[in-house]
């Protein structure tokens, strides 16, 4: 498998917490390489945009001032397999639900407030790293 790009997002819960670092050890201990990222606040029509695809859920809403209501920590990750392997070290999306050793399982405080998002597949990856970062902002 070719070394691989994807999109992470530190979550405001985990920012709150000061968990950033702690995030970015299990990400880095797993093999995958932090090669751009910046702490930004989301506006909530950037949040609104980011989500569009869960935008008929009844969550979305609720999930939009989540992640507008503090900073969040937006990452390109590389490496073999990245998408799948970043989705591995995350865990289920349900905190409860994952495996001991994740991020989510480790550090999530609900279903909302997992702590982290990761792209859920190749091509996704790529729309959502283009929509945080320019190719100057990226340095593999
Ligand atoms: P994320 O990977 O950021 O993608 C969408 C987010 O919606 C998800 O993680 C969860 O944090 C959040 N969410 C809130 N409620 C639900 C739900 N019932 N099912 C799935 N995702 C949910």
């Amino acid at each position: 498998m070719a070394s691989e790009r994807t999109l992470s997002i530190i979550k405001p819960d985990a920012t709150r917490r000061n968990l950033t670092g702690a995030v970015n050890a299990l990400l880095e201990d797993a093999g995958l390489r932090i090669i751009a990222q910046k702490r930004i606040r989301l506006s909530r029509e950037r949040a609104e945009d980011f989500y569009q695809v869960h935008k008929e859920r009844p969550f979305y809403n609720d999930l939009v001032t989540f992640m507008t209501s503090g900073p969040v920590v937006v990452q390109v990750l590389e490496g073999e397999d990245a998408v799948l392997l970043n989705r591995k070290v995350m865990g289920a999306t349900d905190p409860a639900l994952a495996n001991a050793g994740t991020i989510r399982k480790i550090f999530g405080e609900s279903i909302e407030a997992n702590s982290v998002h990761g792209s859920d597949s190749p091509d996704n990856a790529k729309t959502e790293i283009a929509f945080f970062f320019s190719e100057g902002e990226i340095t593999g």
